[in-house]
């Protein structure tokens, strides 16, 4: 199958790329490097160092002999879209080419309309490409879980049956996202379901939870290393908690700590991308998967990462500091998963086997998280 994954440069779409060629697909894609720019505006990096596009191709023909085709340019760019469509026809398009931070679309007005603009348009710009070109192409789009936050009933798969004033209908459940970022993904789930009705084009949503881990066994060599980011705007917890006890620092949830979430390993999320990649939707077909191994609240997440640093000598410590964020600290979370499994994804690795492997990992580099240890704390606040 030809698969364009949008987003190619980053933690998701670099794995992704590579995985995929590794079972016979032939895989090109996009990136306007934003992510890297992004990431040095607010004076961090990857604790991994990352390659230039150019040397990762390189040292992926090198390590295997296969070739991945890139394309550098903007998905905000309508020309630009169309074209790379046109040209390469995909069978199917993983589209992770998003800002996906909620902290950096809360600094200021600036970083909310970027990241809503850059969202928005880029989603529609592929849309409209797709119409034009491929008809027939599956559009397998990266949601989050947190587009419905964390309301006090159930999370179903997308869509929920309703009796209301004697009536029954099957409606979107509703979302209630906590961030200008996710409200974009939002707005991108809409314009994505219309396309699908208006047009017949065929999606999967994916809301997917939050992904741990830095190595794959693609990555042969640390040429081929994905993205880490640790700062506390592009690090997610799990990857702070991770970096702070590298560098002997007190481990620090937000809040109460009790914020509960869906998490999956990397190669987990690998293996539920491909799944929904090699078994399409049909035509005019909008479905959405909601994508994680399991729960778990943020002291949760703290407290297995002291655990598993002691067993590499790190003596980690919790210390709950105030939360930057307007969000519930103790909540009702139970969100389905049903169709992925119902497609053959099973689990594999827990929290514990990937911070295994993460954290003697991120030792490594240990220098490059000192290096950058003042972007670690919050200074970005929800409320003003
Ligand atoms: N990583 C996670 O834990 C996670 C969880 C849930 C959802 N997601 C979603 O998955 C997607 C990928 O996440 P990620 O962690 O790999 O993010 P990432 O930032 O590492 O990757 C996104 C890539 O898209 C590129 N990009 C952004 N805007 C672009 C544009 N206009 N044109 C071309 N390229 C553009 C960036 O440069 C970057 O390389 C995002 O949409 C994110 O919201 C990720």
């Amino acid at each position: 199958m030809k698969v364009m994954i949008m987003g190619m440069d980053g933690y998701l779409g670099w794995t992704l790329s590579m995985y995929l060629s590794g079972r016979g697909h032939d895989v090109c894609g996009v990136d306007n490097m934003s992510r890297r720019r992004n990431v040095q505006e607010i004076e961090s990096w990857s604790a991994t160092p990352i390659k230039s596009m150019k040397e990762r191709l390189e040292a992926y023909k090198k390590a295997t002999g296969r070739e991945l085709r890139f394309y550098e340019g903007d998905l905000q760019e309508p020309s630009f879209t169309d074209l790379v469509i046109a040209k390469e026809k995909p069978d199917c398009i993983v589209h992770l080419g998003e800002i996906p931070s909620a902290p950096y679309s809360m600094i200021d007005l600036d970083h909310c309309n970027y990241t809503q603009m850059n969202n928005i348009i880029g989603t529609n710009n592929i849309l409209f490409a797709m119409k034009k070109h491929v008809p027939e192409c599956h559009l397998l789009k990266l949601g989050t879980m947190g587009e419905y936050g964390t309301p006090n009933v159930d999370i179903p798969e997308g869509f929920f049956e309703i009796e209301y004033r004697g009536r029954k209908d099957t409606l979107p459940f509703p979302r209630q996202p906590g961030s200008w970022y996710h409200l974009t993904k939002v707005h991108g789930t809409y314009n994505i379901m219309f396309a699908c009705k208006i047009w017949q084009l065929r999606s999967t949503d994916i809301m997917q939870g939050v992904v741990h881990g830095v190595v794959t066994d693609d990555m042969v060599n640390d040429d081929l290393l994905t993205r880490f980011d640790f700062d506390e705007v592009w690090g997610t917890a799990l990857n702070r908690f991770c970096a702070q006890a590298i560098i002997g620092h007190e481990l620090t949830p937000y809040g109460r700590g009790g914020q509960t979430r869906g998490y999956l390993a990397l190669r987990d999320s690998m293996q539920c991308l491909t799944i929904a990649i090699e078994n399409p939707p049909d035509a005019g077909e909008y479905r959405v998967f909601n994508q994680f191994d399991e729960c778990y609240s943020v002291n949760k997440l703290a407290e297995y990462v002291v655990k598993v640093s002691k067993e590499f000598d790190l003596d980690a410590k919790i210390w709950n500091i105030e939360n930057p964020r307007l969000e519930a600290e103790e909540h009702y979370y139970e969100p389905d998963m049903k169709h992925l499994p119902n497609l053959g994804f099973k689990p594999t690795y827990t929290l514990e086997d990937e911070l295994r492997i993460t954290i003697p990992k991120l030792v490594e580099y240990k220098d490059r998280i000192e290096a950058k240890r003042q972007s670690i704390m919050p200074k970005i606040k929800w409320t003003a």
